[in-house]
């Protein structure tokens, strides 16, 4: 139907004929004649009907806002005066000398240039939100990045391999979402929260090498770097260890860096023990672009009689820290109150802060209201180590250490992208050295950091059940800007160590059977040691593109509350289908739902 793009004429066209297809972009009335820039995939061109050809001026007054055209001209060269230079095709248009409608449009929800357009309506109309510029050029930046992705991992003997979507619970740590079976009453399966099992199994079938790119879900609250359905780059190997794994990924990241964005990231990528990004960053995803950082406080305050402070100061799971704020004297008293409301979210239950006016002056040229409650010497030991200068604000948290992390950690990003501290460009690193478990406040009993498959930092199960708390894991992540881009560790390949490591999680041996028992056998029947990361590929996309979102860089994404807007999911099913999967819908008293 066409012989070009709209997007891709030029100068070197002029004086040919040419067809194009497209979309109404817009449509101008300049009294005798008439303008209609045609949007296609590939960008704008600028099509001017004047009204010598009688029918087809007729056709061309007839169009609007996205109609669908097919048009026949001739490329000229735009009238001086008239050309523009912020357009691919500025320098040209096209004098068309025939206009096919080949489809009318209602009035768009939206216009698609309205940059004031809420984002339910964008996704209640995602194909004509699609249409925008931007969100093309998103796609297309995913497609690219995929594609060279894949060209990375076919070319070192990785095998795309794809794995169920139906299939059995796997431990991520989220919850579920399950399927139930009509042919086995009473029983589900579950979407895969990644394909950690399967691709284990691989390279214990001996595939050495393995990737897929592949859709995962995870019922869990959502964020903007989070969905409940997301697509992972999986990858597993055979008979290599975390160093090999570590270079042969971060060559992966560079090269696509370098071939999408021109962008030539550090070799090798740095990297930090996940207690030094703790203590430094209270994050174990660190934006090191940031330059604030945490300073422990806890030996000075620990003789204080603010109970506030020295409470936490002398307990073993509490942490009291500080936060130098360069030319934070200027935050205003409103500005402090937002702070400290934004800290409550992590929990922190206050925010105490000295304002730095003039340091020579001692006490008296300090501002904070917990300076009642600290000696002299305390208050000039912190000065010292947090490195004060006349002009700053210093920032305290005090609580149980991970409450201070989380917080003084978030108000740290948060403070510089308010402060304008954020330097330009990429900050990638590796974090390594994660403990093996965690406890988990809440439960009351230890969790894997990572996930139960990784690999301590010993091969003898021994010595992991003489420290188990203390044991470090073989896992690294990958981290870019603050957001955890890939996360992965060597596996463990040993029944033995795998045993006291479910033991530790206090999943029992039945437990352990009945969720893992496949595992289990296939350890016992040749495993070589294995281990694999997977990055989060929505979330690489974002940062590439820029996005603020994850959202942004989906066709189809989902709301915050894990819904469809265009097509209404999740929404009600028959009662006959329902019987056939075995489930009753039980009316409870104020209407709702509930299944039984
Ligand atoms: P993990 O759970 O760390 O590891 O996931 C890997 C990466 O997937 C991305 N990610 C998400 N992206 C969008 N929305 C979500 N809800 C979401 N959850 C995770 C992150 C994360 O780093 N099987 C292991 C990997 C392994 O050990 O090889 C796993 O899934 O970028
Ligand atoms: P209060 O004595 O409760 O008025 O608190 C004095 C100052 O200490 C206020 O600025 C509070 O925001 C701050 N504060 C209270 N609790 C904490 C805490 N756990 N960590 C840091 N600062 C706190």
């Amino acid at each position: 139907m066409r012989t070009h793009y709209c997007g891709e004429i030029n100068e070197s066209h002029i004086d040919q004929e040419i067809t194009v297809c497209g979309w109404v972009h817009r449509r101008r009335d300049h009294g005798g004649v008439i303008f209609i820039d045609l949007r296609d995939r590939e960008g704008l061109l600028q099509v001017v009907y004047d009204p010598d050809i009688e029918e087809v001026f007729a056709t061309a007054e007839r169009v609007r806002n996205e109609y669908v055209l097919r048009v026949i001209g001739k490329v000229r060269s735009r009238p001086e005066g008239t050309k523009n230079d912020n357009l691919a095709t500025g320098q040209i248009e096209v004098l068309g000398k025939q206009l096919e409608i080949l489809n009318v449009a209602d009035t768009p929800p939206f216009q698609l240039d309205d940059d004031d357009v809420s984002e339910e309506h964008r996704l209640r109309y995602r194909y004509v939100d699609l249409r925008r510029p931007e969100m093309l050029k998103n796609l297309q930046l995913r497609s690219r990045v995929t594609s060279l992705l894949r060209n990375y991992l076919d070319s070192n003997g990785f095998l795309d391999i794809e794995t169920p979507m139906l299939t059995k619970a796997t431990p991520e740590g989220a919850r579920d979402y399950l399927v139930p079976s009509r042919t086995h009453e009473g029983s589900f399966f579950a979407l895969p929260q990644s394909p950690q099992l399967f691709k284990q199994l691989l390279m214990m079938s001996g595939m050495e090498r393995y990737y897929q790119v592949v859709r995962c879900f995870r019922d869990e609250d959502l964020r903007a770097d989070r969905q409940p359905e997301f697509t992972q780059l999986d990858i597993e190997t055979s008979f290599l260890d975390e160093d090999a794994i570590m270079g042969m990924m971060e060559d992966m990241i560079r090269g696509i860096f370098r071939g999408v964005l021109d962008v030539e990231l550090p070799t090798p990528f740095p990297r930090m023990t996940h207690a030094e990004a703790m203590h430094r960053y209270g994050s174990d995803k660190p934006d090191l672009r940031i330059p604030l950082e945490l300073i422990d406080v806890g030996d000075i305050m620990a003789g204080v009689e603010f109970k506030v402070f020295s409470g936490p100061a002398n307990d073993p799971k509490g942490r009291v820290a500080a936060l130098r704020v360069p030319q934070g004297n200027k935050l205003t008293r409103k500005e402090i109150d937002e702070y400290t409301s934004f800290v409550g979210i992590y929990g922190a239950r206050g925010l105490a802060y000295i304002k730095v006016n003039e340091l020579a002056k001692g006490r008296e040229g300090l501002q904070s209201p917990i300076l009642k409650f600290l000696p002299d010497e305390a208050i000039s030991t912190i000065m010292e180590r947090t490195g004060a200068e006349d002009g700053d604000l210093v920032f305290f948290g005090a609580d149980k250490m991970f409450v201070v992390n989380e917080s003084l950690g978030a108000l740290r990003v948060k403070l510089g992208h308010d402060l304008g501290l954020v330097s330009e460009g990429w900050a990638p690193l590796w974090v390594v050295d994660f403990p093996m478990f965690e406890h988990d406040e809440e439960g009351g009993r230890y969790v894997a950091l990572h996930h139960p498959f990784t690999a301590p930092q010993t091969d003898d199960p021994a010595e992991l059940q003489a420290n188990p708390h203390g044991m470090l894991s073989r896992a690294y992540d990958m981290v870019l800007n603050g957001t955890e881009l890939g996360g992965g560790s060597i596996r463990i390949h040993k029944a033995d160590i795998q045993a006291e490591v479910f033991k530790h999680l206090g999943i029992g041996d039945e437990e352990a059977r009945d969720k893992f028992g496949f595992l289990l056998d296939a350890l016992k029947y040749g495993c070589p040691p294995h281990g694999g990361i997977a990055f989060g590929l929505d979330r690489l996309v974002m940062l590439m593109a820029g996005a603020a979102s994850i959202r942004d860089v989906m066709a189809f994404p989902k709301t915050q509350s894990a819904a469809c807007l265009l097509t209404q999911a999740p929404s009600p099913v028959s009662e006959a289908q329902l019987r056939e999967l075995h489930i009753k819908l039980r009316k409870k008293p104020s209407g709702e739902a509930e299944k039984a």
